[in-house]
């Protein structure tokens, strides 16, 4: 699998940039707060996904809250869908748009307790994250948040600890940006 490293950073502070080897094409750009990949298909989606969540760590007091942004039908479920069977998470997940929060119990040894799945698309402003008990959840630790549409709930949302941009490309690719 050719993999293709485009540009490197110069700041000092810089993480070498992570080699691939999954189809997926890692673009380090020069603003060190931002890194993009390119998954040319699904595979390539869901192995980012993949390394992604198994990369994760937990903050020491609060949750850890992985935003997903992106237009309807980009992926943010599909991402989520990944990350959660990369941290042992057997059931099958659908989208929750219906049902705003699923929470699944992760098997121990790994970082997070749960993960809570929360898809805001229906929400109109962040005070409607209230009644699923989002404040408390933002409090343990163990738990790993990944919300789809931030936007809509961006009024009294805490900053994520990770800011996941989804794009989609002409050809079906994917674009994902990590803030
Ligand atoms: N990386 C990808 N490559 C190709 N198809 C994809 C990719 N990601 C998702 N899809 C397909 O696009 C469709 C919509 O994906 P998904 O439900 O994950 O989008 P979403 O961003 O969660 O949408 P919504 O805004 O409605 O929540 C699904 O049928 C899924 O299989
Ligand atoms: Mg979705």
């Amino acid at each position: 699998m050719i993999v293709a490293i485009v540009g490197t950073a110069i700041t000092e502070d810089s993480k070498t940039p992570e080699s691939q080897d999954s189809g997926v094409f890692l673009i380090e750009g020069y603003n060190m707060s931002m890194t993009e990949v390119t998954a040319p298909n699904l595979d390539a989606f869901e192995a980012e996904a993949a390394r992604f969540a198994r990369a994760l760590t937990a903050n020491q007091e609060n949750a850890t809250l992985v935003t997903l942004s992106g237009d309807l039908g980009a992926g943010k479920t599909a991402f989520t869908k990944a990350l959660a069977a990369a941290l042992g998470v057997t059931d099958v997940i659908t989208s929750p748009t219906f049902v705003l929060e699923k929470i699944y119990a992760l098997p121990e040894g790994g970082a997070f307790k749960r993960l809570i799945h929360i898809d805001a698309y229906r929400l109109e402003k962040g005070a409607e994250l209230a009644p699923l008990g989002f404040d408390e959840s933002m409090k343990n630790a163990g738990n790993l948040i990944v919300l789809e549409w931030p936007e809509k709930v961006a009024d009294s949302l805490p900053k994520a600890t990770h800011a996941l941009t989804i794009g989609v490309l002409p050809d079906g690719g994917r674009t994902i940006s990590y803030a």
